[in-house]
């Protein structure tokens, strides 16, 4: 179990990669993405996710640089946006995330979405940019069971993450139970539901038998299903707050409950049918 912000969970390449991070989903490019990067990595993060499409990748870069803190030590993810799949296309999209972000290489790059038809495509130019070394690791986001079977087919390099909505209303043990057979870490989106989740009387209950509150029993309930977390705040305090859940540990029947009130509910859209920029 991970006992700090710096603990990692091995990916099946070899790659290490934090249990824990933030994500900069919605926060506005300037001031606000670069406070919210710099607050993080000041209070120990070393992961930040974002996408190209969030439209932040130059702060969270200016954000990285500012810290201080050096480049090898920090783990950066980005993901290529569904108007950009196919070969050629993700290749281009990928450099210029790079740019935007001015890092020489990422530690992860993702497919954002599945879509219907090119995600085979898009998957070789992330294998090609992986065996040339300008990303560390792999991975595709929002992919079912079936979109990762259809990938697992005819990819020679298989997906080392599969970031996607999990919360409580969402556990998706299914899924989850099939990447840990296939080696591929699942990663939460949303874990905090975008923060519906937080007036939960069940999660309530258990935050103030542990003297923690709703959102650190929800990111501690992801790390105990071995489920890397991202939550996104831009405010330092529930940076701070967000991170504080390596000090207690849920008992199996706290997590029972928690795991209890999946509605198979989504805050976000269901992949099967999420086909914005795919027809551009
Ligand atoms: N791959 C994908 O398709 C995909 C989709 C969505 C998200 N993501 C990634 O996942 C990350 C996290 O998901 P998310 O941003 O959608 O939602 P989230 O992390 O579940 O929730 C963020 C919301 O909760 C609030 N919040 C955070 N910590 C809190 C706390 N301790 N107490 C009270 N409220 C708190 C935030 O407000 P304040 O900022 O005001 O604190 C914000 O409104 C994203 O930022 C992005 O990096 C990926």
């Amino acid at each position: 179990m991970p006992k700090s912000l710096n603990d990692t969970t091995t990916l099946h390449n070899g790659v290490k990669m934090p249990w824990f991070g933030l994500g900069v989903f919605k926060v506005k490019e300037g001031t606000e993405v670069i406070n919210s990067v710099k607050a993080a990595i000041k209070n120990g993060y070393k992961s930040i996710d974002t996408a190209a499409v969030y439209q932040n990748e130059e702060g969270v870069g200016k954000a990285i640089k500012e810290s201080g803190v050096p480049r090898e030590e920090l783990f950066i993810t980005s993901k290529v946006w569904n108007s950009d799949q196919g070969y050629d296309s993700t290749l281009q999209a990928f450099e210029t995330s790079l740019k935007k972000l001015g890092l020489d290489y990422l530690d992860l790059y993702l497919i954002h979405w599945p879509g219907k038809n090119k995600f085979k495509e898009t998957w070789k130019a992330l294998e090609k940019l992986y065996k040339e070394g300008r990303v560390r690791a792999i991975g595709v986001s929002n992919f079912k069971i079936h979109h990762l079977e259809e990938l697992l087919k005819d990819c020679e390099i298989k997906p080392m993450v599969n970031q996607v909505e999990y919360h409580p209303h969402l556990t998706q043990k299914d899924l989850l139970a099939f990447c840990q057979k296939e080696g591929i870490q699942l990663e939460a989106w949303s874990p905090l539901k975008q923060g519906q989740l937080l007036n939960d009387p069940v999660i309530n209950e258990i935050a103030a038998k542990y003297g923690k509150s709703a959102a650190q029993v929800i990111l501690r309930w992801d790390l105990q299903t071995e489920v890397v977390t991202i939550p996104k705040s831009t405010k330092e305090q529930r940076i701070i707050e967000n991170a504080n859940i390596f000090d207690f540990e849920l008992t199996t029947e706290d997590m029972q409950k928690i795991d209890a009130l999946n509605k198979d509910e989504r805050v976000g859209s269901d992949p099967d049918t999420m086909m914005v920029g795919f027809n551009e």
